[in-house]
């Protein structure tokens, strides 16, 4: 989602509406604006682009005095319509507050205020934050409770789990507008008397470069005598003044020169809001949205896998962890091939549909079909209340945040954890794995952004990789097991973005055909498994040089220690230490990046790359 706040001389609700057109990239959902004006709230907010908000203000405009907040919405609580839009108001009409991120414990702060006799009107967890601002401000008394908005504020989130930027008025406090962060982005701009709150910079760029980076669990007032911030505690916080020196289109992207390239460096953060909300306190794994009976999921006898392209290919990887994890047998196919060949599902088939977009007509028609066979359909999905989620059974909603760049990456990434935590769940629900497994799995889930972030600060050796092989006609990428998926996907990124012919093929199965093609120089990108107990790894490493004893250049994706097969490989390619089956989390990053690079280099446009779309609404 994207946020605006502003507080200063101009009419606030042209600079929130000219700030969220600049974040409209973050989501299009719906969008609204709130103001302050002359003691009270004004508010308008509409399902849709932010088009339909404009229209919908030139039918009935907003006093262009006073304080304003807006925001445009990708959903994640509930669907894309008016009433869940936000900014939302507090029971009592004083306070209105955006919201980005998912508040965990919503449920129980919303049971908490129905049973005091509070009626929410929309299904979002960020109405549950103005009734709890409207509260606290009611509940103060003359030298106890909270003296402001600012001091509710603090209050409030130190009452909130999980992950959430918001920004709130009050309609008696025409001089105040407050923001709060905790892990979702917010900054500060500083201009001369006036002052903006954004989710990024490009949002009030065209007003002031002079901007404040909100730390964890901060807390920022704006006022006209200037900005203070402090911690939820309400201790006054160091603050870390920049200036912004992008021109606008790169202020959208970050400062990064493509929505891919950002789209790759957000995928720490974008793993750890898949996994956010999902790994209880007292070890179960909890899908909310899964909305299958455990009952039922304890008869399924087969799953079947359906999605296209990249999405496929997280099925891939998720046929390996959830046969090796439950024992179900599971089968992976393209969904267009899927849908017209007769496949044999049933009631106790369970269809996983992966798809970012939630659009793709391919896997639409797919689980059309298997829900007319009667199976059960549970979807992985990037976009709330899209129709492949709508028309499923249950979901598991990646929470990656717009995917801009028509090459899926975090998109990619997210499905693989959502796939990996349903064959989890699945494995909990069957009792089919023993001891600590399902805890020392997830514990490296929960690692794997701090280990992906890691890994993207040190990439300086698949750049200038990039421009070394920038003149190569063809690429090829092994790998065997969960690496075979990761060498497909390397593939498809460098035929998507670079339009190189570029083949991925199981490492095994070169010697059957494929190596054929090895000539002199040929880059051949090889996955190689962590060293295990299993002989894969060998395998691998005996594959290595089957190729380079036949002339081609290696680049080889492995452990940072493993001296096995560093003295095969031309190029090595450290990756950290992790389970094989999580391994394509980390494997798949490098070829990413290669990929980006090489297309950047060869003057392509990456985010747009000729021929494709970003979702194919047609069979
Ligand atoms: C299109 C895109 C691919 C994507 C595929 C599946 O072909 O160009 O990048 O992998 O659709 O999209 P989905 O939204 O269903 O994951």
């Amino acid at each position: 989602c994207g946020i605006v706040g502003y507080l200063g001389p101009r009419p606030a609700v042209e600079v929130v509406l000219a700030g969220l057109r600049r974040l409209e990239y973050r989501g299009y959902d719906s969008a609204g604006v709130a103001v302050v004006s002359e003691g009270s709230l004004r508010l308008a907010k509409k399902a849709g682009k932010i088009a339909n908000l404009d229209a919908e203000l030139a039918g009935a405009p907003m006093p262009s005095d006073g304080v304003g907040i807006g925001h445009t919405r990708w959903a994640t609580h509930g669907a894309p319509n008016d009433v869940n839009a936000h900014p939302h108001l507090s029971y009592d009409g004083r306070v209105a507050v955006v919201h980005n991120g998912i508040i965990e414990n919503f449920a129980a702060l919303r049971a908490e205020l129905t049973g005091s006799g509070v009626r929410l009107a929309s299904q979002t967890d960020t109405e549950v934050v103005a009734h709890l601002l409207a509260r606290a401000l009611e509940d103060a008394a003359p030298g106890s409770g909270p003296a402001d908005l600012a001091d509710a504020m603090r209050l409030v989130c130190r009452r909130l789990d999980g992950a959430f930027t918001l920004v709130a008025v009050d309609a008696q406090d025409p001089e105040l507008v407050v923001g709060a962060r905790r892990n979702s982005p917010l900054v500060v701009g500083v201009g001369q008397g006036e002052s903006f709150l954004a989710s990024d910079v490009a949002a009030f760029i065209d007003h002031t470069r002079d901007a404040v980076e909100l730390g964890q669990d901060q807390v920022v007032e704006l006022r006209p005598s200037g900005v203070r911030v402090t911690t939820f505690d309400g201790d006054e916080a160091e603050v870390r003044p920049f200036h912004v020196d992008w021109d606008l289109s790169a202020a959208e992207k970050a400062g990064y020169d493509w929505f891919m390239r950002k789209e790759i460096y957000e995928q720490p953060e974008a793993v750890a809001n898949t996994l956010l909300g999902r790994y209880d306190v007292d070890g179960a794994l909890r899908l909310d949205q899964m909305s299958i009976a455990a009952s039922e999921l304890k008869r399924i006898d087969k799953i079947v896998v359906i999605a296209c392209g990249t999405a496929s290919y997280a099925g891939l990887v998720a046929k390996y962890a959830i046969e090796h994890w439950t024992r179900i047998p599971c089968e992976v196919e393209l969904a267009s091939e899927f849908r017209y060949r007769d496949p044999i599902v049933g009631p106790t088939t369970l269809v996983v549909a992966i798809s970012q977009s939630g659009e793709t007509a391919d896997t639409l028609m797919a689980i059309r079909h298997a829900r007319e066979q009667r199976a059960r359909v549970v979807a992985i999905c990037n976009t709330n209340g899209s129709t492949i989620p709508r028309e499923s059974d249950g979901v598991i909603y990646t929470h990656a945040g717009p995917e801009i760049g028509v090459a899926s990456t975090k998109g990619f990434l997210t499905q693989l954890v959502a796939c990996y935590l349903l064959g989890l769940y699945l494995a909990q629900v069957r009792g089919t794995l023993f001891g600590d497994e399902v805890e020392r799995l997830m514990a490296e889930l929960e690692q794997m952004p701090d280990t992906l972030r890691g890994m993207l600060e040190n990439q300086d050796q698949v750049l200038k990789l990039a421009s070394d092989f920038s003149d190569n006609p063809s690429v090829l990428f092994l790998g065997r097991h969960v690496g075979y998926p990761v060498a497909l996907e390397g593939a498809l990124k460098l035929k998507e973005l670079a339009y190189i012919h570029a083949e991925g093929f199981a490492a095994g199965e070169l010697k059957h055909g494929p190596i054929a093609l090895i000539e002199d120089r040929l880059p051949v990108f090889v996955v190689v498994p962590p060293r295990g107990r299993d002989l894969l790894h060998d395998k691998v490493v005996s594959n290595i040089q089957e190729v380079r004893a036949r002339g081609a250049f290696t680049v080889v994706l492995a452990e940072e220690d493993d001296d096995e097969v560093s003295p095969y490989a031309d190029v090595l390619i450290g990756l950290p230490k992790v389970s094989t089956l999580l391994q394509p989390l980390l494997a798949i990053v490098p070829l990413q990046l290669f990929a980006c690079e090489l297309a950047t280099l060869k003057g392509h446009d990456v985010d747009q790359p000729r021929n494709l779309a970003k979702s194919v609404t047609v069979e």
